[in-house]
């Protein structure tokens, strides 16, 4: 099988599978990186929502072979690395809201909070609700209420 090798949260990895494997399927089954959730495999639920050199994408729908050896792929578990703590700043707002209910949603929702807020300040501006509304990732709880004010009381510390 050929060999694909990219930045894994601060780590340089090589590892074999095939051209159209999606990356997804090679963080979780391959690399044991389960943070990134199964949902819908089509873009469409953005359990998966991960970074690729700091911005949010979607790794259920990349081929493995279209990650370039420089690459950053940054998972859940090594968001909090990108701060240098223990938990990133949109982490301690989740607990400290009492975000999550079943909790299989929360990562992507985490990993596109913080992805929102970055892009929110590139732009030069706050998080405002106008990006909150852009953010698409399903929660089949229903968390959402709770989701927005963390990513509000998150953002303050980022
Ligand atoms: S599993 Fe990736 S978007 Fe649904
Ligand atoms: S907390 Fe259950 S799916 Fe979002």
């Amino acid at each position: 099988m050929p060999q694909h090798t990219f930045m894994l949260n601060g780590t340089r990895v090589t590892v074999e599978a095939e051209d159209e494997e999606r990356l997804l399927w090679v963080l979780r089954d391959r690399l044991g990186v389960t943070g990134p959730k199964y949902g819908c495999g089509l873009d469409v639920c953005k359990a998966c929502t991960s970074h690729i050199n700091g911005k949010a994408f979607n790794p259920c729908s990349v081929p493995v072979s279209k990650i370039e050896a420089d690459d950053e792929v940054t998972t859940i578990e090594g968001l909090p690395a990108t701060v240098g703590k223990d938990l990133h700043p949109m982490q301690e707002a989740w607990l400290d809201l009492d975000v999550a209910q079943c909790g299989y949603c929360q990562p992507g929702q985490i990993m596109a909070a913080v992805a929102k807020v970055r892009q929110a300040r590139a732009a030069g501006h706050d998080v405002t609700d106008a990006d909150l509304d852009e953010i698409r990732n399903i929660c089949r709880c229903g968390t959402y209420a709770r989701i927005r004010e963390a990513i509000v009381v998150g953002a303050k510390n980022m």
